[in-house]
């Protein structure tokens, strides 16, 4: 969707919580955008937004090298939401007063209001909000008038209607804050009046028309790897140019169980997409043979892959002009994208899903989810019409199953794994915590351990549950599962996947450990 009135920009001061806010945004369905606070007025009116919210910071305004904005962009006449810092920043820059009171509140409290507004409209004169700061407000800015105060915020929300201005100290964008959800929509649609347009049905629509625009009568390649991503991106394109489309799903023989199955119901069956299923399973497994080191295997793994796509591509024709596809799919979303408040440039996405790209051959790239974030991916993937475990499956590392045995990878030793984890994974989601869970999943140690099974000595593999829970997978902690589930899935496992006889639940966060075993 190109900029426009219906944009609204949402100005980083400090990187923690501008993500949020823009998610909350189009929550509201209302099309958001993330920028660094250097952004120039004269940018920002390029941009004709509908709105501006300035985002919290970690910063006191009066901090050498604190973050601020152009005091142009104040004049252009544009409504605006300060949050946190961001309103400390209009209160300084618009004649009002922030002050370091050496109390800060953190936390919960108590929000009374003090005065009736339009942008509290619906909130009773007490509510439950979530607070961070040091520094207080202490004046609303010029022309503002306090709308409501907590225990150590003397103006913890302010007004100027008739400049549209407006400013919280607390952060409605958090679940804590109990209408915080109903602020930012009340902000958006009633004071600065924009329609809530941004729904899955108009994402589609748009980004169908931008691919139809982008790709013209070319045809597309997209690598399918069995996670939401790709395969979102690829039922877009789909819609868009139908079969100028050719998936390619490259079996390494360490994907999860029933992944390939369900990749050719979903694409093929269902909707009847040009797909190259490669078996490549034998290839594999020998170019993992006698290899125990963890980042070989990822590099083994991760050329073996894009060879085999290369050599798909050039039957394809790929990279000889003429008929071959010229664009491939990629499914970077917009958290990989977005420019933050430090001013740093895009971020790309470093773990590519498929583990790389042919560097050699000439493709375009098309990026269908290049402005949505991860929720948004999995609503829209829903309303195309993607199965439900596909949709909401777990994140699953490019080099799959093979980051979790340790030691070497034989086909004997990914069946056992694979049948431990489909144990898991089902149990996981009869107790309803898949989609609570980051992600959860069997580890194949490289030690056999001795047990008694009936009258019998045995001597086989551990199983180490691992679930966790995190946000984006840079931290992460151990989940705790309850106990009665746990025993259920060690039972399972003991009991229907042979070759295991013991386990173990790994109880380590991150940091220290990683999400994976290798
Ligand atoms: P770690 O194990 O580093 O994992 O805590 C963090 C997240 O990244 C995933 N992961 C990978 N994804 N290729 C990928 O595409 C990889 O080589 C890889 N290694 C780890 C992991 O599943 C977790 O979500």
């Amino acid at each position: 969707m190109s900029p426009s009135e219906s944009t609204v920009l949402v100005v980083d001061l400090g990187a923690q919580y501008a993500q949020l806010i823009a998610r909350r945004v189009r929550e509201a369905h209302v099309y958001s955008e993330i920028v660094p606070h250097t952004i120039t007025a004269a940018e920002v009116a390029e941009r004709r937004p509908g709105a501006i919210i300035l985002s919290g910071g970690p910063k006191s305004v009066y901090e050498e090298r604190s973050p601020g904005i152009d005091p142009a962009i104040y004049e252009l006449g544009i409504p605006m939401l300060g949050i946190c810092y961001g309103a400390q920043l209009m209160a300084r820059d618009l004649n009002g007063t922030v002050t370091a009171t050496g109390r800060g509140e953190y936390g919960r409290t108590t929000l009374s209001a003090t005065t009736s507004s339009r942008l509290l409209d619906a909130w009773p004169t007490e509510s439950v909000v979530w607070m961070s700061h040091g520094d207080s407000i202490t004046a609303a800015p010029e022309g503002a008038i306090a709308l409501a105060t907590t225990p150590e915020a003397p103006v913890a929300a302010f007004a100027d209607d008739e400049r549209r201005r407006y400013g919280v100290q607390f952060h409605p964008e958090v679940a804590h804050t109990d209408r915080g959800q109903e602020l930012i929509a009340t902000f958006l649609h009633d004071l600065a009046g924009l329609a809530p347009t941004w729904t899955n049905v108009s994402i589609i629509e748009a980004e169908v028309a931008k691919i139809q625009a982008q790709v013209g009568s070319e045809r597309v390649l997209c690598a399918l790897s069995g996670g939401v991503d790709s395969a979102v991106a690829a039922a877009l394109v789909y819609k868009a140019v139908g079969h100028q489309l050719v998936c390619v799903f490259v079996d390494t023989g360490l994907m999860r169980a029933n992944e390939a199955d369900q990749i050719e119901e979903t694409f093929r069956n269902q909707f009847h997409v040009d797909l190259i299923h490669v078996k490549a399973a034998d290839r594999f497994f020998d170019a993992l043979d006698g290899v125990t080191d963890p980042e070989r295997k990822r590099k083994i793994i991760g050329e073996l892959f894009i060879r085999i796509f290369e050599e798909v591509a050039r039957d394809l024709g790929a990279g000889t002009g003429a008929e071959g596809p010229r664009f491939l799919v990629q499914g970077t979303l917009y958290p990989d994208v977005i420019e933050s408040g430090s001013g740093h440039a895009a971020n790309i996405k470093s773990h590519h899903n498929v583990g790389g790209l042919p560097e050699d051959l000439d493709f375009d790239l098309c990026e269908p989810l290049r402005a949505l974030f991860k929720d948004e991916v999995r609503a829209v993937g829903e309303e195309l019409g993607l199965p439900e475990n596909l949709v909401w499956r777990q994140p699953f590392p490019g080099p799959g199953l093979a980051v979790r045995i340790v030691g070497e990878v034989t086909r004997e030793r990914a069946e056992i794994l694979r049948n431990a984890d489909a144990v898991v994974v089902d149990e996981i989601r009869k107790a309803g915590l898949y989609r609570e869970l980051w992600q959860s999943f069997a580890v194949l140690p490289a030690v056999r351990t001795v047990g008694v099974m009936g009258d019998a000595r045995t001597y086989a593999y551990p199983i180490v549950i691992r679930a966790v829970t995190s946000d984006d997978a840079m931290t992460a902690d151990w989940a705790r599962l309850p106990y009665d589930l746990i025993e259920t899935i060690a039972n399972r496992l003991i009991n229907e996947v042979d070759g295991v006889n013991r386990v173990a639940l790994d109880v380590t966060s991150k940091p220290p450990g990683t999400i994976e075993w290798e």
